[in-house]
């Protein structure tokens, strides 16, 4: 698959269940590799990942579902707890501050690339699991769920939580796009 047709199969999918098509083990070594191959500024593989499986996937929305205590009901919750695992995406902010250190002319900027390259990892591993048939959509229950995460995956306080990506079999497909006119977002300049 190309990147345009990778892209457009990408789609947020809310209905994902435990039926990966393919195996845990081929999930991994996907992002994995996906993790290997995204850019960084200044090259300073600032990017961590969890992958939740199993036993700790369950526990994962159970522990987000306490954190909120009510305040997000449990259906909403349960539908991400019904994929076969979550990816959650962290930022290493000790290796932002070191680069931050030795590069003090863009001290305000490595925070913000760290960002930028942690959207460039979701975006792509979003496109690849898409590409095994792999049903995923992006959450942002951080940074309530923070330290719930720390305690479930003893991950280093270091770490912090920017992103969760459920994933599963795909339950069912969402709707079509809207088309647009997408030339009112793009301009051309020669
Ligand atoms: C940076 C970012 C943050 C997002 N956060 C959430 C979120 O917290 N919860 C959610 O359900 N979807 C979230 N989304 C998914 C978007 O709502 C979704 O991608 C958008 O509506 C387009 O739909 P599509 O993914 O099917 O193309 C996020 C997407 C991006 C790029």
């Amino acid at each position: 698959m190309g990147i345009i047709d990778s892209l457009a199969q990408r789609r947020t999918y809310y209905h994902i269940n435990k039926k990966l098509p393919v195996s845990e083990d081929a999930v991994v070594k996907t992002v994995e590799k996906v993790v290997e191959l995204v850019p960084d500024a200044f090259n300073m593989h600032s990017q961590r990942v969890v992958i939740a499986l199993g036993d700790k996937q369950n526990q994962l929305w159970d522990a987000a579902y306490d954190a909120f205590k009510g305040e997000v009901v449990r259906e909403k919750l349960d539908s991400f707890k019904a994929g076969a695992g979550t990816i959650l995406y962290f930022i290493d902010q000790k290796t932002v501050t070191s680069l931050q250190k030795q590069y003090p002319l863009y001290v305000d900027n490595f925070p913000i690339w760290a960002q930028q390259s942690n959207g460039m990892l979701q975006i792509s591993v979003w496109s690849a699991l898409r590409e095994l048939d792999v049903a995923a959509s992006l959450q942002h229950y951080d940074p309530v769920i923070d330290d719930a995460v720390y305690k479930l995956f003893n991950v280093p306080r270091d770490y912090k939580l920017v992103g969760e990506m459920p994933f599963g079999g795909i339950g069912a497909k969402p709707d079509p796009k809207e088309p647009e006119d997408v030339t009112l977002r793009v301009s051309v300049a020669r």
